[in-house]
């Protein structure tokens, strides 16, 4: 039973997602989608009516709701005080504000927490944006994802079905900028990151590369 810590970070809609599921999958590792728990912290604030602009209003309540992520990466999960929201933190809305509440320093606090208890066990594909450089430096494996935006915003609009390719551009970019500029934890390539531009590769080329990065590190 490997106890491989497999790093993963790199820009909105470079293929993460689809990439970790499919080498966890592939390896019998477990799977963490630590976007879903900002999205999820979002969700909850916007119900919550909390503005998502007053970071002091975000740091005040960020310790409130209750989330438990489920590691299977064939049907990842994700609860928020019960309630399973894999759907809905997949709108519009929370993808225009993840980005805002996850510069919040007391939500990072907060979720690292929930991260590095999960990931202790090892045997785990990481995704995010701070996994190599902050939350998990030690990873045996460390990986950083880019892909031309033309590709991304492709890619995610046909996803979610015939939306607006550049309005999902412009959301891309939004986010890229927000999470690299950010003061705490923000989107670096980590030391010892291996960089793969997915660019011009089919997703099963890029699974078929990191199984092998993972292969040879263990
Ligand atoms: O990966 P995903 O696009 O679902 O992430 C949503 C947002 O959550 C990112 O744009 C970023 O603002 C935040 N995030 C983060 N740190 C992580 C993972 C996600 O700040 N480790």
């Amino acid at each position: 039973e490997s106890r491989v810590v497999v790093a993963v970070d790199g820009t909105s809609g470079s293929g993460k997602s689809s990439t970790c599921r499919g080498v966890a999958a592939r390896l019998g590792l477990r799977y963490l989608d630590t976007g879903a728990q900002f999205r999820a912290m979002t969700w909850w604030m916007l119900r919550e009516g909390v503005d998502i602009h007053d970071a002091e209003a975000v740091a005040a309540c960020a310790g409130k709701p209750a989330i438990e992520s489920g590691t299977d990466p064939n049907g990842p999960t994700i609860e928020v005080d019960g309630v399973d929201v894999s759907v809905a933190i997949r709108s519009d809305e929370v993808t225009r504000s993840v980005s805002p509440v996850s510069t919040v320093p007391e939500v990072r606090t907060r979720l690292l927490e929930l991260q590095r208890e999960i990931i202790a066990d090892g045997g785990i594909v990481v995704e995010g944006r701070d996994i190599g450089s902050v939350v998990w430096p030690q990873a045996e494996v460390k990986l950083y994802l880019t892909a031309d935006v033309e590709a991304r915003a492709r890619r995610r609009a046909a996803e979610e079905g015939g939306t607006d390719v550049s309005a999902t551009h412009q959301v891309l970019l939004d986010r890229d900028r927000i999470d690299s500029g950010r003061a705490t934890a923000p989107l670096v390539m980590a030391d010892g990151a291996v960089h793969i531009d997915t660019t011009p590769y089919s997703l099963e080329e890029v699974i078929e590369q990191v199984v092998g990065l993972v292969r040879v590190a263990t």
